[in-house]
């Protein structure tokens, strides 16, 4: 899709918040191929000073503007990049492949199943390239455990969990002040809202879309009482939504069944206290890796020394099973944040756009991905009905291969 010979790529910020600015500081200080050439956000102040710091690194300003359909045409812009608030996210990338310029989004869900085959369809008319840039995809231990799975070292596989349990509760309470767009979230919907950083790596280990595929889910979702809890205590019975009935439960799980027979168990768990974890668990026929263990239980390669059976800590298998990726990544020293996950999935998408190659995280992963989170939406109001997940492939995934080609295929 870019010139060939050019060997700088050119991308424009759309969305000015908290990520974006972090986004563009990191490929402007560690790819020296990658220009910003343009930024969007509907904030003036957010502009001026995202503009002034691309003018501090690279003492260049940047187009500005407050209309994001300005960028659909600039020469100057070889690819946009979405992060602003999930709503925007398949509207602009629908908007962007119809004016047939690259784009690639940060993470979110879906509001709607219309707008992922609108998605899907305009990508298979266009052909432009798009990409979800889905992180946790890219971690050192995820990858690991792909690539053991690959191997078989798992066995056949049998059941992942995973989830995003992040205690968000002063972002969100504290949304309209900061100017935040969950707080929205989490005062009107009730699902799995933030579903793409388990369910990636987890999709990528079942072959999703290539050899598998989702058939349907069913969500239930606890009381939400966690936000009301944090502001009264942190901000006084007087602040804003003290008393408002949030309707996004504080626990939501959702049970995913695959086509092979997998099953899937995913988590949202965001407004009560609690450390970070994605809660990663993955087990097959011989053997189970657990995240918050950090550790395996292979059959015939862990010594167990009780009858309740040992964790082995993943970095033993590190030596045979890191990634070619992951071994030059350390090697030439980790950058930027997130240890260094948000660096790999924006090399992945420059070198796909430069290469010409098909990105590792396509269209239809972004819209079976995505439709989790109004799938579980329609389950949850309808108390926890199963609703069947399309497929977007429509029957492509019984043939497409999910062997690795290139280096930063997943
Ligand atoms: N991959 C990760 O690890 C990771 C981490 C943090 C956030 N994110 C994702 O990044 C995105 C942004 O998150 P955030 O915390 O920065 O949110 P934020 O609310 O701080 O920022 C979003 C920005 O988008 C802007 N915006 C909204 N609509 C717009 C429009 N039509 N045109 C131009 N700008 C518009 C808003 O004005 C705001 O400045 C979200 O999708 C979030 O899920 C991903």
């Amino acid at each position: 899709m870019l010139n060939k010979t050019e060997k700088t790529v050119n991308l424009a910020f759309i969305g000015l918040g908290q990520r974006g600015p972090y986004l563009v500081a990191m490929v402007l200080d560690t790819m020296p191929d990658v220009n910003v050439t343009a930024i969007c956000d509907v904030y003036q102040d957010r502009l001026d000073s995202a503009s002034e710091m691309i003018f501090g690194k690279r003492g260049v300003r940047p187009y500005v503007t407050t209309d994001y359909t300005e960028l659909l045409t600039r020469s100057d812009v070889d690819c946009l990049i979405i992060s602003s608030s999930w709503h925007t996210h398949i509207p602009i990338c629908i908007e962007a492949m119809n004016a047939g310029k690259p784009v690639a989004s940060e993470v979110g869900g879906a509001y709607d199943i219309e707008q992922c085959w609108e998605l899907v369809r305009t990508h298979e008319r266009t052909r432009v390239p798009i990409m979800l840039l889905e992180n946790c995809c890219y971690g050192r231990e995820e990858m690991t455990v792909l690539n053991m799975v690959k191997q078989g070292i798992f066995g056949e596989l049998v059941h992942a969990e995973g989830g995003y349990q992040h205690d968000l509760r002063d972002e969100v309470s504290l949304g309209h002040e900061i100017r935040h767009y969950r707080l929205d979230e989490y005062m009107h919907r009730n699902g799995e809202i933030y579903p793409t950083h388990e369910l990636g790596p987890i999709a990528k280990w079942l072959d999703i879309n290539k050899g598998n595929r989702m058939l349907c889910l069913t969500s239930m979702a606890s009381k939400a009482r966690g936000l009301n809890d944090w502001i009264k205590n942190h901000r006084g019975n007087e602040f804003e939504n003290a008393d408002f009935h949030f309707t996004q439960g504080d626990v939501v799980t959702t049970m995913i069944k695959c086509a092979r027979g997998e099953t899937i168990v995913l988590t949202h768990d965001t407004t009560l206290p609690r450390p970070y974890s994605r809660g990663g668990r993955l087990q097959g026929t011989r053997g189970i890796w657990s995240e918050d263990k950090h550790g395996v239980n292979i059959e015939g390669r862990t010594i167990s020394h009780s009858w309740a059976h040992d964790w082995e800590d993943l970095s033993v298998y590190y030596d045979e099973f890191e990634p070619e990726l992951w071994k030059k990544y350390r090697e030439n020293g980790v950058v930027a944040g997130h240890d260094g996950i948000d660096y790999l999935v924006f090399r992945a998408l420059i070198e796909s756009l430069v290469d010409d190659h098909p990105v590792p995280i396509d269209v239809y992963d972004m819209a079976s991905w995505m439709a989790v989170t109004a799938l579980s939406e329609q389950s949850i109001a309808m108390g926890s009905m199963p609703v069947p997940i399309p497929d977007f492939t429509c029957g492509k995934w019984v043939r497409r291969s999910s062997r690795p080609t290139w280096k930063y295929d997943l």
